[in-house]
């Protein structure tokens, strides 16, 4: 299945995985419905193992659970000191699981174990150990008001929260959710992607072992208008977390709404804009530009999948970066010269078959790829655009997959102008040796994080998040700690 022939690299053995359970109040419980269901290995399209499937009654003695252990368990006593070397233990523990992780990960995402091995578990074992540090310093302020009172605000937990994450960084997605979350001393329950359930309850377990008290972490695993409605809609919640389509987003934040008005952070979609301009390392800017849209097989929030190129340089930039997608090798995830692996599940792998079908209707000229790799499994060959306008399907809706649209344009007025012609706002980028040029488009976008001269730059310490309909809140960095925190003013009169 590879495209190009490279040098016969490492393979690891797939890990045999058994039938799950799912976390409710330090117990490995089946459903209360006995229901299970599949999940799929998608290099092949064949069953991994059966899930216990969570739906409202689970979610519901999950939150139980985790009322109870925030307001009479252990962990309401303990000291933040003490949660922070919790979370220092559990980095430790994910760290010393890594291979395993790693290959936990690839087996039921499909995503090459050279990526989970170098950049999902770094980045989630740095994660755990950020926010570690952070546990015992979060503070309030004393506060010099009018008249004779001592004023003062703490920064308390919000109580139990509700986290929903994606398929598509499902160790990193749930290390975000959980180490700012228990850094602020709340108690969770995780619902993960019903298409990628594995490495959380992995993750659960190492939490048990390294002496998380009982109800703190609980993880029902399930689907989306079931288990996740049912966390979404709960009275007893009193924070929701969400990461995935706009769509389900709004769907989410409409629940919290007619529930309890319960706290909601959003990470949503985008179309974000990869600019380059004439004067750009042309080399660094084709490589970052191909990194930037085709990492993780396209699936990230934050993909360049508007590659907008000055005319100026525009043939000889295309050429490169079509040049770079014919040499990709596309195939076995477990083998560690694969650069591209399958798609996470047979919907997501139609999904972006017809998006190619749209953009060749739409009179986008298909350059390379455009179809299925292989006949099992749902790999998708490397695909370019080029001559896409941005009113084509491909240039305004997300993809989530290897399908890159390149557009033309003039000048920094043009760039800024359509780069920002969009519902969405996670992230940009910026490719030109001009500092000033490069400032100017810094500032003008309208999107939660902009690179220059680089590309998913991510750091647990660097705020990541949306504007528009890309979301709400900004997770990771200090920022985070007030998506899991109430402001609470005491005032005490002095006479
Ligand atoms: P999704 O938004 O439906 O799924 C994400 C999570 O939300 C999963 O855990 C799912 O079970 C849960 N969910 C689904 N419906 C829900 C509901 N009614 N109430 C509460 N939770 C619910 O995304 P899906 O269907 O897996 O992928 C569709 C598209 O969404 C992708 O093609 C991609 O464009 C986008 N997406 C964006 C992600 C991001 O990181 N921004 C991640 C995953 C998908
Ligand atoms: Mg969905």
């Amino acid at each position: 299945m590879a495209t190009a022939t490279a040098a016969k690299a490492k393979k690891v053995a797939a890990p045999k995985v058994k039938n799950q359970q799912m976390l409710i109040d330090g117990k490995w419980v089946d459903a209360v419905s006995g229901k299970t269901f599949a999940t799929t290995n998608p290099s092949t399209g064949q069953t991994i193992c059966q899930v216990a499937e969570g739906d409202k009654a689970d979610i519901d003695l999950a939150v139980k659970a985790a009322r109870k252990a925030l307001e009479t368990g252990p962990w309401s006593r303990m000291s933040a000191a003490e949660r922070g070397r919790l979370l220092y233990k559990l980095s430790d523990a994910v760290e010393e699981h890594k291979e395993e992780l790693a290959a936990l990960e690839t087996l039921d995402n499909g995503k090459p174990l050279r990526d989970s091995l170098n950049a999902d578990l770094p980045l989630s074992i740095k994660c755990y150990r950020y926010y570690a540090g952070w546990a015992d310093k979060i503070q309030g302020k004393t506060i010099p008001i009018e008249g004779r009172f001592a004023c003062m605000t703490r920064h308390e937990p919000i109580g139990v929260v509700g986290q929903i994450i994606p398929w598509n960084f499902p160790l990193l997605m749930q290390a975000w959710k959980w180490a700012p979350a228990l850094a602020c001393g709340n108690t969770v329950v995780l619902k993960p992607a019903e298409q990628t359930p594995l490495s959380a309850l992995r993750v659960a377990q190492l939490a048990q072992e390294v002496g998380f008290p009982d109800g703190v972490i609980n993880v029902v695993p399930g689907y989306g208008p079931t288990a996740g409605a049912g966390l979404s809609g709960h009275m007893e919640v009193d924070k929701i977390a969400f990461t995935g389509e706009t769509r389900t987003g709004q769907i989410v934040m409409e629940a919290a709404a007619r529930s309890n008005l319960k706290r909601v952070s959003l990470e949503l979609g985008g179309k974000s804009p990869n600019i380059v301009f004439a004067d750009a390392d042309l080399d660094a800017a084709v490589d970052g530009a191909y990194f930037g849209l085709f990492f993780n097989q396209g699936q990230c929030c934050c993909a360049g999948s508007r590659l907008m190129v000055e005319e100026k340089i525009y043939d000889q930039f295309v050429e490169k970066l079509v040049a770079k997608a014919k040499v990709q090798n596309v195939g076995d995830p477990f083998d560690m010269a694969t650069t591209q692996g399958p798609q996470v599940s047979e919907e997501q792998f139609d999904r972006i078959l017809g998006f190619i079908e749209a953009g060749k209707k739409d009179g986008a000229k298909l350059l390379t790829g455009g179809d299925r790799c292989g006949t099992k499994g749902y790999f998708i060959q490397p695909t370019v655009f080029e001559g896409v306008k941005d009113d084509m399907r491909i240039a305004k809706e997300e993809i989530f997959g290897p399908v890159m649209s390149i557009l033309k344009f003039k000048d920094i007025d043009e760039a800024i102008t359509r780069g920002n012609k969009t519902m969405y706002g996670l992230a940009a980028a910026v490719w030109t040796r001009d500092i000033k040029k490069s400032m100017r488009v810094a500032q003008a976008l309208k999107a939660g994080t902009v690179w220059v001269n680089c590309y998913d730059v991510f750091d647990a310490a660097a705020p990541f998040g949306g504007y528009k309909m890309s979301g709400m809140g900004r997770e990771l960095g200090e920022y985070a700690l007030s998506l899991y925190t109430e402001v609470k003013t005491i005032t005490i009169a002095l006479d």
